[in-house]
């Protein structure tokens, strides 16, 4: 794993944009794989602004994201679909068909995955996936206890998971159980991934999982075991 230390919030947000725009101008057809949540907030500001100065087209630029909640229609503001068309999509001029998120309001959850997991294969391999970690270390949705082998699957959060996200909710009640998320194998597969990891709440669980056990009940430790991972971060690991 390199590890490349930032100083804050800010220059993680410009230095994650800076290789996500180099994979994008390196490679005429990329496929990305996103995430959502606090921490890449900057970063998708950071793109849209090369965007905005003429420096960086997404025209020819295919998206994954790792997760997506059940139950929530693509423009309620709580789904992870409005939160990538609001803070990214809208902004750029990627081709919206081309931006894949799992459809958390599918009547059959389960074949979503296995249609989610198909899309991927039938696009290629993701080149460059982004990771943020969660507070008990899950990854995506992964959360503590799943299998490394789990594929594109359904989950109920934990009530941790539930609690740390009520911030973006009117009330714990109303976020949701179940979500969607790609798997932990899925994930590996990706050529190279970028983890973002920002705040001094997360030094413990990183240290965990950069210096701990590689085991399910850290799911973000698995990342040790892949051979192409960027960690940046503004905690001294
Ligand atoms: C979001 C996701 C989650 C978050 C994690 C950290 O798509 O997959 O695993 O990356 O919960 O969230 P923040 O950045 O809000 O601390």
């Amino acid at each position: 794993m390199e590890i490349i230390k930032v100083k804050d919030s800010d220059e993680l947000g410009k230095k994650a944009a800076e290789i996500v725009a180099a994979k994008i101008k390196e490679q005429n057809e990329s496929i990305l794989g996103l995430a959502t949540g606090s921490t890449p907030e900057k970063m998708y500001a950071n793109l849209i602004e090369d965007y905005n100065a003429g420096d960086l087209s997404f025209s020819n630029t295919t998206t994954f994201n790792l997760d997506e909640y059940a139950g929530l229609a693509s423009d309620h503001p709580n789904s992870y679909r409005y939160y990538m068309d609001h803070n990214l999509f809208n902004h750029i001029d990627i081709e919206k068909q081309k931006t894949y998120i799992p459809n958390g309001t599918a009547n059959d959850l389960e074949a979503e995955c296995t249609h989610f997991e198909e899309l991927i294969k039938q696009t290629g391999t993701i080149d460059l996936q982004l990771i943020g970690l969660g507070l008990n270390g899950h990854i995506g949705f992964n959360e503590p206890g799943t299998s490394f082998d789990e594929r594109t699957h359904v989950v109920r959060l934990k009530q941790s998971t539930r609690a740390v996200n009520a911030r973006f909710f009117p009330s714990l009640n109303d976020v949701p159980k179940l979500a969607l998320t790609m798997g932990i194998a899925t994930i590996l597969e990706a050529k190279q991934i970028l983890f973002l990891v920002q705040g001094e709440h997360k030094a413990d669980i990183l240290k965990k999982v950069v210096h701990g056990d590689v085991t399910e009940d850290v799911p973000a430790s698995v990342l040790q075991t892949h051979p192409n991972v960027i960690l940046l971060t503004d905690i001294d690991i």
